[in-house]
């Protein structure tokens, strides 16, 4: 596969980390007898100990990393983030009430919003934070070690979903579009599956029938959008969705999980004008379709059918709660009051803010992109993030 002529040229010691992945990635292949597919490619290019590219010390977020997320570069995301938060954890009334954060990248999100939750007299007995990457827990507790050292005490890292349901929250910002995918090919009426091969030592997309898991899930996300999906048309689905969400949900005693992230309605993801899917791979701020070259050095992403999560939500006993565009979502937390709040910050300060609150909110930017999803168990109190515009009929 030819790497895109605008991707920036790769150091030496990168080269090497590469070649060192897909040597494995290849083995792998060996070993399944030539061919895997797409969700276990991406488990092998993102996850694998040591070289994939969540496990593996790379940059990543920031200017000088591979991409940016709104808590990166806008801390007031967090903050009305913590309104909402605050607001929950005072309606469930218990002392011992926790908050659940899963991929915690930098864990600049996770300092931000203890911060604001403390301003608020409203901080949770336990901050948890779950992540696929070991690498970045070592990253995290440098960030909260240095923003909020007092409140440390409160955050602890698991290994694994913790045993006994908690009443609280679990929030998480773009994770959904990092869990793997299936890739798939209508041909002839039939649904393949698209996964990865080898051909003269090199990576390459390999098509096979596709199994009953994914079958089935093309056919009804067919049946549900009333489109026949047409000849050639390419696409994704999170076939392990279900059983993440339904795992998570089970951590959840009584209480609301928001997840924030860039994705569609089902009927607006799979429509048959957009014919290659939504895979994108990031590497240093450019955006290209290539999943298969420079493995592990560059992130590689899908958007969210957030019909699918709605369904896996009521499928564990969960209700939608809210639905909205993070625009929204921020207005209604409060983010209009952070921005108009500006005394003590001098000129440039302010000018941050604005800045930072244009670039969350307006359409083009990450306004109306990126959703955001309330699911609750056993909580009917009010949600003040999704009082603004409830876009639920749309799921
Ligand atoms: C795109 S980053 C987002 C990081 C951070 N939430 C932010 O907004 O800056 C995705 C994060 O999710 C983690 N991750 C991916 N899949 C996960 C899973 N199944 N459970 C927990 N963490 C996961 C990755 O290791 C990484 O920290």
């Amino acid at each position: 596969m030819t790497v895109p002529l605008d991707l920036p040229e790769l150091t030496a010691d990168e080269s090497a980390h590469s070649a060192a992945l897909a040597a494995h990635v290849h083995a792998v292949i060996a070993k399944a007898g030539g061919w895997i597919d797409f969700a276990q490619f991406m488990q092998l290019a993102l996850y694998t100990p040591g070289l994939g590219y969540y496990c593996a010390g790379a940059r990543k977020f920031g200017a000088a990393g591979d991409f940016v997320t709104a808590p990166e570069v806008a801390p007031v995301f967090s903050r009305c983030l913590a309104v909402q938060c605050a607001e929950v954890l005072r309606n469930l009334g218990s002392d011992d009430a926790r908050i659940l954060e899963l991929g915690a990248g930098s864990g600049v999100m996770a300092a931000e919003l203890l911060a604001e939750l403390e301003r608020q007299g409203a901080l949770p007995a336990q901050y948890l934070i779950l992540d696929l990457s070991a690498d970045l827990r070592e990253r995290q507790q440098a960030t909260l070690q240095q923003a909020v050292p007092h409140l440390l005490d409160r955050v602890h890292w698991l290994d694994e979903l913790p045993d006994a349901p908690f009443a609280g929250m679990v929030i998480a910002n773009e994770v959904l579009d990092a869990l793997t995918v299936q890739r798939f090919a209508i041909r002839a009426g039939e649904v393949n599956a698209l996964g990865v091969s080898v051909e003269f030592g090199q990576l390459v997309l390999a098509e096979v029938r596709g199994g009953e898991r994914l079958v089935g899930a093309v056919r009804q996300i067919e049946r549900e959008t009333g489109v026949a999906l047409p000849d050639g048309y390419e696409s994704e689905v999170c076939i392990g969705l279900p059983q993440w969400l339904a795992a998570i949900g089970a951590s959840l005693e009584r209480g609301v999980m928001l997840f924030v992230d860039y994705g569609l309605p089902r009927r607006e993801y799979y429509t048959a004008e957009r014919t290659r899917g939504t895979l994108l791979c990031h590497f240093r701020h450019r955006f290209h379709e290539d999943a298969l070259t420079r493995v592990g050095l560059q992130d590689i992403t899908a958007w969210v059918d957030f019909t699918a999560v709605a369904d896996a939500a009521q499928a564990s006993g969960f209700e939608v709660a809210g639905y909205t565009t993070q625009a929204h979502f921020l207005i209604g937390a409060g983010l209009g009051d952070f921005v108009a709040n500006v005394e003590g910050l001098d000129l440039v300060q302010r000018l941050n803010l604005s800045r930072q609150a244009m670039m969350l909110t307006l359409p083009g930017e990450m306004g109306e992109r990126f959703k955001v999803i309330a699911l609750t168990r056993d909580y009917d109190a009010s949600l003040r993030g999704f009082s603004t515009r409830d876009l639920r009929h749309t799921l």
